[in-house]
């Protein structure tokens, strides 16, 4: 049985996901393809601001990762230099941005995605974006007051 428009509408859930654009891809001056890409795939940007992280926020946005072997080296390097925060919006935007970022590694990303064209290597990455719903409330609330974002 097909779905009509209107029922696949409201089969697909807006969606707000937070996204980074690393030190390494805001270095390589890529700020703006970036953005160019996330408004191109039809995503809209909610909030977007630029930051510089201490090496205690970023150990605490990845807390996480904390006891991986790269956890050191990741925290050094979300906090060597200015990165760019933005909350993406959109149908099913989670899973959408995921897809446009491509693959952790870039040597796995497929053609055409932000990480393959972007990113210098699994870590050095070019771009962040949430894992699932939860994940997108906490890194959101960890960036963004509710005022500075748009009331639903
Ligand atoms: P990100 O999607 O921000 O989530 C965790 C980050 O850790 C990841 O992107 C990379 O920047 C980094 N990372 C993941 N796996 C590795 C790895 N094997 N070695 C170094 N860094 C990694």
């Amino acid at each position: 049985m097909s779905l009509k428009s209107e029922e696949i509408n409201r089969a697909m859930a807006v969606e707000r996901t937070l996204g980074i654009i690393k030190p390494d891809a805001v270095e390589g001056q890529r700020i703006g393809a970036v953005v160019s890409a996330i408004e191109g795939s039809g995503l809209r940007i909610a909030a977007l601001k630029m930051v510089q992280l201490t090496r205690a926020q970023s150990e605490g946005f990845y807390y996480v990762h904390r006891d991986r072997p790269f956890f050191g080296s990741l925290v050094a390097f979300m906090s060597r230099g200015p990165i760019v925060v933005m909350v993406i919006e959109g149908d099913d935007a989670i899973a959408r941005y995921r897809t446009l970022m491509g693959a952790t590694d870039p040597a796995k990303a497929s053609e055409g995605t932000l990480r393959k064209r972007f990113a210098k290597n699994i870590e050095e990455n070019a771009v962040h974006g949430s894992d699932g719903p939860d994940t997108a409330r906490f890194e959101i609330g960890y960036f963004f007051a509710g005022s500075e974002l748009p009331q639903d």
